[in-house]
């Protein structure tokens, strides 16, 4: 096993819980963990405008170092938006928590084609995971613009999908990242790549409350800041009537750390790409004989109190012991 930490890009559409992935990730780094390379961001939760000025501000505030944050796909490859989720994230795709006056992310080139180029050169000196935390418009163009990505990454971990029936968060059999860009999932899925799937049947097995505030130890400067992100999603679900929030993004991260948390089982996943079904996500049954043709890895189960302590641990600041 190398002693090299793993690489990781991020594809994210910061909203509150990518926000708190990327915090995690911070300090994963800083423990020495991973290495967290860059940011692409995709439009999602939010226009493109705020999901890469979000990213940009929530690492500054996080205490990471130079870490680039990139624009990627300002629209869906297929599909106009069905819509963005200013509900749960609030207008500024932060709760009310961004500040003006920070970094501002690089517009030189586009994220999906950065992220492509980061890929390739990193791949030549150490393991190379994409956590991707939003539609899946970035990695369909990368993997488009260069079909020998998915063989040069040791995985791609996504924050996607649902299988309950019905499950899905944005139509009844849609989540919200599928729903948005279906036909990237698509491509993504026939790419080749590892993928990983933590799809809401598992998130939704974690949620977290006002109580977990107390856990959150604010020791240092950064910990408030993530406390901060924490109390303004919780605030932004107790005003929809709900009591807890799911921080979907923040959990998909932590598998990049703590894999044994979760149960994956090897699936064949296809996925809707118009009408009622667009963005549903469905898992052929292996008919007896039948050889299943396995793209993805879905998470079915996941230790719950390890997976919130763990990741409230991290979120003060106070260094993840991985226990
Ligand atoms: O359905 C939840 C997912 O959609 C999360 O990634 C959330 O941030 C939104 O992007
Ligand atoms: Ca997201």
């Amino acid at each position: 096993m190398s002693d090299t930490p793993v690489t990781v890009l991020v594809d994210c559409d910061p909203g509150i819980d990518d926000a708190l992935a990327l915090f995690a990730l911070v300090q994963w780094e800083k423990e020495g963990r991973v290495r967290f390379e860059a940011v692409s961001t995709v439009s999602g939760n939010l226009p493109l405008r705020y999901t890469a000025t979000n990213a940009a501000f929530v690492l500054d505030k996080s205490g990471a170092g130079d870490i680039p944050v990139y624009l990627g796909a300002d629209r869906p490859l297929s599909r106009t938006h069905l819509q963005f989720a200013e509900k749960i994230h609030g207008p500024d795709g932060l709760g009310g928590v961004y500040e003006e006056g920070h970094v501002d992310p690089d517009e030189t080139v586009h994220g999906a084609i950065e992220l492509a180029r980061r890929v390739r050169k990193s791949a030549e000196r150490s393991s190379v995971w994409i956590l991707a935390l939003g539609p899946l418009t970035n990695l369909a163009i990368a993997f488009a613009l260069d079909p020998g990505l998915p063989d040069l990454l040791e995985g791609v971990l996504v924050m996607g999908g649902a299988f309950g029936a019905p499950g899905g968060n944005t139509t009844p059999w849609a989540e919200f990242n599928f729903a948005v860009d279906p036909e990237a999932v698509r491509r993504v899925c026939v790419s080749g790549a590892r993928i990983f799937l933590i799809p809401l049947d598992v998130t939704h097995q974690v949620p977290f409350t006002e109580r977990d505030l107390q856990r959150i130890e604010t020791r240092t400067k950064s910990g408030r800041f993530a406390l901060g992100l924490f109390q303004a999603g919780l605030h932004l679900q107790q005003r929809r009537g709900a009591h807890e929030m799911y921080l979907h993004d923040a959990l998909a991260a932590s598998a990049l750390i703590l894999p044994d948390l979760f149960q994956f089982h090897e699936c064949e996943m296809e996925i809707g790409l118009c009408g009622d079904l667009a963005g549903a996500s469905l898992v052929r049954s292996r008919r007896p004989g039948e050889e299943v043709r396995t793209n993805v890895s879905v998470a079915f189960g996941v230790e719950v109190s390890r997976a919130r302590s763990f990741l409230l641990q991290t979120w003060g600041g106070g260094g993840a012991s991985g226990f």
